[in-house]
């Protein structure tokens, strides 16, 4: 049984005319103490479906199940099975602390809130001791507030705050996206630790592909949110399958060291009236703009083409989207390095 699977989820946001389907049929599996990186330029879905696994945006349609326990939709219970088992960690820390408290009043608040047998104030304060140390903060950092702490510190805090749940899993969305890249290094190599010491998964969201690459061992690459490629790193590098991710990893030179932002040549389409077919098409370098009889790209989705798609990408996929990393998925008609 996976920790965290996601069954065919889609996401909309606005109704009728305005409606835009922001995360649209993913499916995804993901096992206990493996990290997952989601790749893919600003917009194609990332943070919605974060915000969906956690119920901070409501799914469409599709299920989701935390520890065999379908969470779709949760109220009450299922609520507090959610938040004691996933924490979320964002790019901004100072906008989601509270500026007039204490970095310790914050934490043992969270601690109260989630660790039932920290009762006492002595209990609290000494687990907010440890979370502060486990982050590599001093303790007397509680006694100050957000505003007299370094971007990297306050990152510091909010991982803190997230761990004083017990969480299993960590979505850390563009955690990294808004320090110095000096800081980012830093940070990077504290979740790395973290992850060993605590047992930790993670599904890691950012667009600058160096940092999937440190933490993650495996992607699944987003466009207009979909889910195009699911890859082990070290393949998702060295030879993407979907046309998409091979455009993003061109897009900036790889030079040893440098951040490998995430973007492709060509312009988003408008995610409320996507493409037919692929999506991809009217960008794709090697679809039917470029390549004069690769029709079946504007007729038809790739995604609903699941048999044809496992059968050109080999190994066991298990549908449309599938993020079970373990087989390799493409949702293209004409994957790269297929014979
Ligand atoms: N609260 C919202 N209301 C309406 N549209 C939204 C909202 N949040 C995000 N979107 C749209 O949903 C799509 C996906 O956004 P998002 O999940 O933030 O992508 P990413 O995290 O990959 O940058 C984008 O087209 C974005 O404009
Ligand atoms: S299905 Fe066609 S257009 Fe889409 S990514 Fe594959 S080759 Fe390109
Ligand atoms: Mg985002």
């Amino acid at each position: 049984m996976s920790l965290l699977e996601l069954d065919h989820v889609a996401v909309r946001y606005g109704a009728g005319r305005h409606a835009l389907t922001a995360v649209d049929d993913v499916s995804l599996a993901v096992e206990a103490g493996t990290s997952i990186g989601i790749v893919g330029e600003s917009g194609s879905g990332k943070s919605t479906l974060a915000r969906a696994i956690v119920q901070l945006v409501p799914t469409a349609s599709g299920r989701i199940t935390l520890d065999g326990r379908d969470v779709t939709g949760a109220r009450g219970s299922a609520v507090r099975h959610i938040r004691d088992r996933v924490q979320m960690v964002f790019q901004d820390p100072f906008a989601s602390l509270n500026p007039r408290r204490t970095v310790g009043a914050t934490l043992a608040e969270a601690v109260g809130l989630n660790d039932r047998r920290a009762s006492g104030g002595g209990d609290r304060q000494a687990r907010v001791t440890e979370l502060l140390e486990l982050v590599r903060l001093d303790p007397a950092a509680r006694y100050r507030y957000p505003n007299e702490f370094s971007g990297g510190q306050i990152q510091r805090v909010a991982i803190a705050r997230a761990l004083a749940a017990g969480p299993r899993l960590l979505i850390l969305d563009e955690v990294t996206s808004a320090l110095d890249v000096s800081v980012q290094a830093a940070i990077l190599n504290l979740l790395r630790d973290l992850r060993e010491r605590l047992g930790l998964t993670y599904l890691c969201i950012s667009h600058d592909l160096s940092v999937i690459g440190y933490l993650c061992q495996s992607a699944v690459v987003m466009y207009l949110g979909q889910l195009v490629e699911a890859v082990p790193c070290a393949d998702l590098f060295s030879a993407p399958r979907h046309p998409y991710s091979r455009s993003l990893l061109d897009s900036v030179p790889q030079v040893r060291g440098e951040r490998i932002r995430a973007t492709a040549s060509g312009d988003v389409p408008n995610p409320r009236f996507p493409p037919p077919g692929c999506r991809y098409h009217p960008r794709c370098a090697v679809g039917p703009l470029a390549q004069p009889g690769r029709e079946a790209c504007l007729q038809r989705d790739p995604h609903q083409d699941d048999g044809r798609a496992a059968s050109l990408n080999g190994g066991p996929v298990t549908g449309p989207g599938s993020g079970a990393v373990g087989g390799r998925f493409a949702a293209c008609h004409f994957p790269l390095g297929a014979p």
